[in-house]
């Protein structure tokens, strides 16, 4: 076997010891602690001011081992895992009293997935235990798709980012588990529910709010900037109400022809749903830094992770 790069040590001494890592994934960064280690896992909610009824997400290496964790994985869930993992796939599994309630908020179901990037896997490779990681931003805000979205916003309280380059999915995972013996989808992520559909056949799509505690976290106001975000058709609706110059865009492929560039994000000019995703979070992040006091989103095609984008979307417009 190669030997273990000094970074991926250095995360692995840092985390046996307790202490917080920012973790590269491939569909967001995460904010990693020792899953079995109650005090590891607090400095998470702490950190993050992350409500402790919102449950985390344990990663893991392999199939194998996600089995130490739960009394038994559904065959369906089982296949799915075999399929899609290492991905962007999150299943909702029977937790072994092995994984406290701290990090299910109570639930019997744990969350678990087996993250496909190549740092992470050597990294969880090395390890004895599975780390809890919650997307690596403050609870509510907009989440990490790189290591400097990371330092800019949880440096001071995070002893250690692995920089892993720039997610390659930019969304997080899709979550799905049974419910009424069902397969549901809780989360639309980075697997799309139409991929996910081919191999199991149709499954359910749950609609999470605020008020719904059987999904807890997926709260309506979510992934959101600190600036106004408007649909474009109430923008449309009054154009007036708004100064051009405080306004920016987040557009799937065509700019507005009124506003300038410089306050314009692209999400994908050759209208690719993939790389629309991998933006997503970069051309909030980007808007939110403008000195504008606006910014107006456009939906992209609601097909593929296009259901994903657009969820996210609407859940940074909420208040
Ligand atoms: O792609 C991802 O899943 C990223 C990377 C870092 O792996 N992680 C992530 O974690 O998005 P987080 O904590 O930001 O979102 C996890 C969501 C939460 O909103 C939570 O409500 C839901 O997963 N969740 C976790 N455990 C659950 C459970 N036992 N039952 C229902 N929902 C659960
Ligand atoms: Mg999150």
């Amino acid at each position: 076997m190669a030997e273990i790069g000094k970074d991926i040590l250095k995360a692995k001494a840092l985390l046996e010891a307790g202490e917080l890592v920012g973790l590269p994934t491939e569909t967001v960064y995460g904010l990693a602690a020792n899953a079995l280690n109650a005090k590891a896992v607090a400095k998470i909610f702490e950190a993050k001011e992350r409500p402790s009824f919102d449950p985390l997400i344990i990663h893991t290496d392999s199939i194998q081992k996600v089995k130490d964790f739960v009394q038994y994985i559904p065959l369906d869930l089982e296949v799915l895992l075999k399929q899609f993992s290492p991905g962007p796939i999150t299943v909702l599994l029977p937790k072994k009293a092995i994984i406290s309630d701290l990090v299910t908020s109570g639930l019997e179901r744990v969350a678990v997935r087996i993250p496909n990037h190549p740092l992470s896997l050597e990294l969880l490779r090395s390890i004895d235990f599975p780390l809890a990681a919650p997307s690596a931003n403050p609870f509510g805000y907009i989440s990490p798709t790189s290591a400097q979205h990371v330092e800019n916003q949880l440096g001071e309280k995070l002893k250690y980012i692995l920089d892993g380059g720039e997610c390659q999915v930019g969304l997080e995972s899709t979550i799905i588990g049974f419910e009424n013996d069902k397969l549901t989808v809780y989360r639309k992520g980075g697997l799309s529910i139409e991929s996910i559909e081919k191999v199991v056949g149709k499954v359910n799509l749950k609609e999470h709010s605020s008020s719904n505690p059987a999904a807890p976290g997926m709260l309506k106001s979510h992934y959101a900037p600190k600036k106004k975000v408007i649909f474009i058709r109430d923008f449309d609706a009054h154009p007036f109400d708004y100064n051009p110059d405080k306004v920016g865009f987040l557009g799937f492929c065509e700019a507005l022809p009124f506003l300038k560039t410089e306050q314009q994000f692209l999400l994908s000019p050759n209208k690719d749903l993939n790389e629309a995703a991998r933006n997503l979070f970069k051309g909030l992040r980007f808007l939110d830094q403008l000195d504008i006091e606006t910014v107006i989103i456009e939906l992209v095609p609601e097909v593929g992770l296009g259901m994903a984008i657009n969820d996210r979307l609407k859940r940074a417009a909420a208040k």
